[in-house]
């Protein structure tokens, strides 16, 4: 008895929702042909939608990526002989860890390289940032120990173009490199007030320090030599040999 009138009640269910359907579609031809289309449309919105949101997450990502993920640092190692007067000639012929090394971290943008040379453990020379504006033909040293910058305009014989760094430093990850070494005299000449002058990224690495303007020593027409000069020197390289540029205050 029980039984019979589960069954039923559920029979009876099952018939309600049948007939119930049955009721929504008056015209069951119609009914099918329109819901086909509207599931078409809806279809097509749908994928419209999701393109949208598809497009919206790779630019995003891509925006997320450019800005919250650091720049792409090239780390490069050389080794150099002196090739002073005082260099023993049995130096050269030692393995190359003997020698002198510099480290250098290069990153560049657009038409600018930033170059981070650290402290050497041996030898005097200055840790620095030097900055290269292709752009605007400058280069800019950042003396991390005396917290002063130095501009000159770019010497493109000693610099590479960002190309041709990006490809040196690409070359140095796959082993150590050996070379010589070339001295360039700097003689600091007048200083800089306004940093606006020397463009956007010089301006960036070099607000709030002493700024000075210099000119190669052989390029001064009159050299009023001092006494006792004030120098200081960083090595580095952004080219296939090392340069060791000393900066003097006149
Ligand atoms: C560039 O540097 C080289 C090597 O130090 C030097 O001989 C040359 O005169 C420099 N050129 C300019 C324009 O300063």
């Amino acid at each position: 008895m029980v039984k019979i009138t589960f069954n039923s009640a559920l029979a009876q269910k099952a018939l309600g929702k049948e007939g119930d359907g049955l009721v929504g579609d008056k015209d069951p031809e119609t009914a099918s042909v329109y819901n086909g289309e509207s599931s078409t449309g809806r279809c097509l919105l749908t994928l419209l939608g999701l393109a949208f949101i598809l497009t919206g997450l790779i630019v995003g990502g891509a925006c997320v990526y450019r800005y919250f993920t650091p720049k792409k640092l090239y780390h490069g190692t050389m080794h150099f002989t002196e090739l002073d007067s005082d260099s023993v000639p049995m130096y050269v012929a030692r393995p190359p860890y003997y020698l002198p090394r510099i480290d250098e971290e290069l990153e560049i943008h657009d038409n600018v390289a930033i170059i981070n040379v650290p402290k050497p453990r041996f030898g005097e020379s200055d840790p620095a940032y030097i900055l290269h504006d292709f752009q605007r033909k400058l280069t800019a040293y950042l003396d991390l120990t005396l917290r002063s910058c130095y501009v000159i305009p770019l010497n493109t014989s000693v610099v590479m173009p960002p190309q041709d760094l990006l490809d040196l430093f690409v070359q140095l990850m796959s082993g150590s490199y050996k070379t010589y070494l070339v001295h360039e005299d700097l003689v600091v000449t007048e200083r800089v007030d306004d940093l606006s002058k020397l463009g956007y990224y010089i301006n960036t690495l070099c607000s709030g320090r002493d700024t000075y303007r210099m000119q190669r020593r052989s390029d001064l027409i009159s050299i009023q030599k001092r006494s006792v000069e004030d120098c200081f020197s960083i090595r580095h390289f952004e080219n296939k040999f090392v340069t060791i540029t000393k900066i003097c205050k006149a």
